[in-house]
């Protein structure tokens, strides 16, 4: 089984991920936790190309390098797991691409399409997790433990984060439109309940859909 989370930075998906894994691992079930991009030692490469905020990265580089990485998580890891019978848990996968690269960068969805079905072999989660937030309070959220401020120019923030919160609203729309067109895989969470309760509803979201 493959179950996903997406939601802009800052919106929990990583501590959520944390708790269910541990839930899911306590039940006795093999659970493989991966975030994306990276996950195998060329995939984390690329991720260090791609954050890294001194790089200057064209939208199609940008959308490529996201493609290739996760077409190296998929073959080598991904789809060996899934034939093996574990339980797959990804922090991102293709909607990030579609949220990012399409709504939020401006590339033709067409395009990003078809790049999705190479890049993936057509795999699609059994179900995803989005975690909705708006993006002013993701990110203050994010950086509440810092003292980066919202401005988006501190030298600690990665090139994604750069892009400036005009791009974050039009990946949040994004990701309106992507439930909208996918809402049988797709469930939305409000990302702002406490991450107790957060937690509670994804396990009971889980046993409804795929009893045992
Ligand atoms: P993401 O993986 O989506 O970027 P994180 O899980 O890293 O987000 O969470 C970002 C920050 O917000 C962390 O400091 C985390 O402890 C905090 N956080 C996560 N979920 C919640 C929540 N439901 N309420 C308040 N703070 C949260
Ligand atoms: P990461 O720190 O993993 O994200 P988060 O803060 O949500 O934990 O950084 C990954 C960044 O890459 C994040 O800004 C989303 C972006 N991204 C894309 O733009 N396209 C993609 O296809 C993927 C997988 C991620």
């Amino acid at each position: 089984m493959l179950i996903t989370f997406e939601g802009i930075d800052g919106a929990g998906k990583s501590t959520q991920i944390t708790k269910l894994v541990r839930h899911i691992t306590n039940q006795g079930v093999d659970v493989l936790s991966l975030r994306e991009p990276g996950g195998t030692a060329a995939a984390e490469k690329i991720r260090t190309i791609l954050l890294d905020n001194s790089h200057n990265i064209s939208p199609i580089g940008e959308l490529l390098l996201f493609s290739a990485s996760r077409a190296e998580l998929v073959q080598n890891v991904i789809m060996p797991a899934l034939a093996e019978g574990k339980t797959v848990i990804l922090d991102r996968f293709f909607d990030s691409t579609t949220a990012y690269q399409g709504y939020g960068r401006g590339i033709d969805l067409g395009l990003l399409q078809s790049i999705i079905s190479l890049s993936t072999c057509g795999i699609t989660p059994d179900i995803t997790f989005y975690l909705d937030i708006e993006p002013e309070e993701a990110l203050k959220r994010k950086f509440a433990k810092s003292s980066i401020p919202l401005e988006f120019e501190g030298e600690e923030l990665d090139r994604m984060e750069r892009s400036g919160i005009e791009f974050y609203r039009n990946v949040q729309k994004g990701y309106q439109e992507i439930i909208r067109m996918s809402p049988e895989r797709i469930v939305s969470i409000n990302a702002l309940e406490s991450i107790p309760l957060i937690h509670h509803k994804i396990t009971e979201i889980l046993m409804d859909h795929f009893p045992c």
